[in-house]
């Protein structure tokens, strides 16, 4: 037990959570618009924002966007207002950018942080091939082993049959062997169009059902997910997956083994991880953001590996304060009025006309 008198250590993700929900907020004003782009550069504008102002030195060590030429935070940016501590920065302003584009759930805004040196940087290889399991079954998965051997050793793990485990994969023409040999296995499946990130996450989180993630999808999101499952204590195993000769020889002009097993550990060698997101569109762990007539609504979770604390956050952002901060100040700046302006949690002091009495809650789900 620590001592009464330990100084608490500052948990960063408290302070993340306020990045992603104004990327979330900016990225939902264009939803279901078709336009991706507008999208990415209404997160990616925010979330530089308000990391501008986090007392944070950071640089971007996996700034999402490489591989789609997207807006982004580009790798080396440095961000946060130049004060310690000193960290390695992921960003995936929103994974799930078509998702968001074409209306549809499951997209997140999502950063997250590790001491300065201590993430994977995979540079120009843009995939990579996944497992990843939760805290049951961390220990007993190996990518290299067939399928059959990984449900296997997850059922026994949650103790459910093999025709009980759900595998969630990423729906691509590359994974349809992944898809072949789960059912070969007789195992159940939940495909993915995008948003990886929170299908490794979903694999932790008792009650929904998920027990296994599989397949080939972005190496930004592996190394952000690593951030998610220290502090959640389950296990991601990557492998760098190439594209094409190119690919390979770019790998071996750089030193990067393709048959090395990327552990959690080695795509974030750090046991103070912190990971913050917030839902954009409606998803199986977080709703999207619902825009009502007074009331911004945001739900995030923020995680922390030292402590292994797991919060859910829902917060309300006053629409008069973001339309003053506006007028006023002649800028969107979604850090600045949620300064003032977020009532964290479903907390309305007493049920006033417009309240919805059940919930507490003022906004209607909009989306
Ligand atoms: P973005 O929306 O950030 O581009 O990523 C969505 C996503 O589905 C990730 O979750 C996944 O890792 C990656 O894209 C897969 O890449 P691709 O869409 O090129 O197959």
């Amino acid at each position: 037990m620590k001592a009464a008198t330990e100084t608490p250590s500052r948990n960063l993700a408290l302070e993340l959570i306020r990045v992603t929900e104004a990327a979330a907020i900016s990225a939902a004003r264009e939803q279901g618009r078709g336009d991706k782009e507008l999208v990415d550069q209404a997160a990616v504008d925010a979330m530089r924002q308000v990391l501008g102002r986090t007392d944070l030195d950071g640089i971007v060590v996996i700034g999402e966007g490489e591989k789609d030429e997207a807006p982004m935070l580009f790798n080396g940016e440095r961000v946060g207002n130049g004060n310690l501590p000193e960290v390695d920065v992921a960003v995936d302003p929103v994974d799930g950018t078509r998702l968001t584009a074409e209306g549809r759930g499951g997209a997140l805004a999502v950063i997250a942080l590790a001491e300065r040196g201590s993430m994977y940087a995979p540079g120009s290889l843009v995939y990579m091939d996944k497992i990843a399991v939760g805290e049951k079954a961390a220990g007993t998965i190996d990518i290299n082993a067939p399928v059959r051997h990984n449900l296997e050793q997850v059922g026994k793990a949650v103790g459910k049959e093999i025709n009980e485990i759900t595998a969630i994969i990423l729906d691509r023409p590359r994974n349809e062997d992944y898809v072949r040999r789960v059912r070969e296995a007789g195992a159940r499946i939940s495909l993915i169009g995008d948003g990886d990130i929170q299908a490794a996450i979903a694999t932790c989180i008792q009650g929904n059902g998920i027990d296994i993630m599989l397949g080939i999808g972005g190496s930004p999101e592996a190394v952000t997910t690593a951030c998610a499952m220290a502090a959640l204590h389950g296990e991601i195993q990557c492998k760098l997956w190439p594209r094409n000769d190119s690919e390979r020889q770019y790998a071996a002009d750089n030193g990067l083994d393709l048959d090395q097993v990327l552990t959690t550990r080695d795509l974030v060698d750090s046991d103070d991880t912190f990971f913050a997101a917030t839902g954009v569109t409606d998803g199986p762990l977080l709703q999207g953001v619902g825009f009502g007539a007074d009331y911004t609504a945001t739900h995030s979770v923020i995680m922390r590996s030292r402590s292994g604390t797991l919060r859910f956050v829902d917060a309300r952002h006053r629409v008069d304060w973001v339309e003053g901060d506006r007028r006023d100040l002649g800028i969107d700046d979604p850090g600045q009025r949620q300064r003032i302006g977020v009532e964290v949690g479903v907390r309305v002091d007493a049920v006033r006309p417009g309240i919805d009495p059940a919930t507490r809650h003022r906004i209607a789900p909009a989306i």
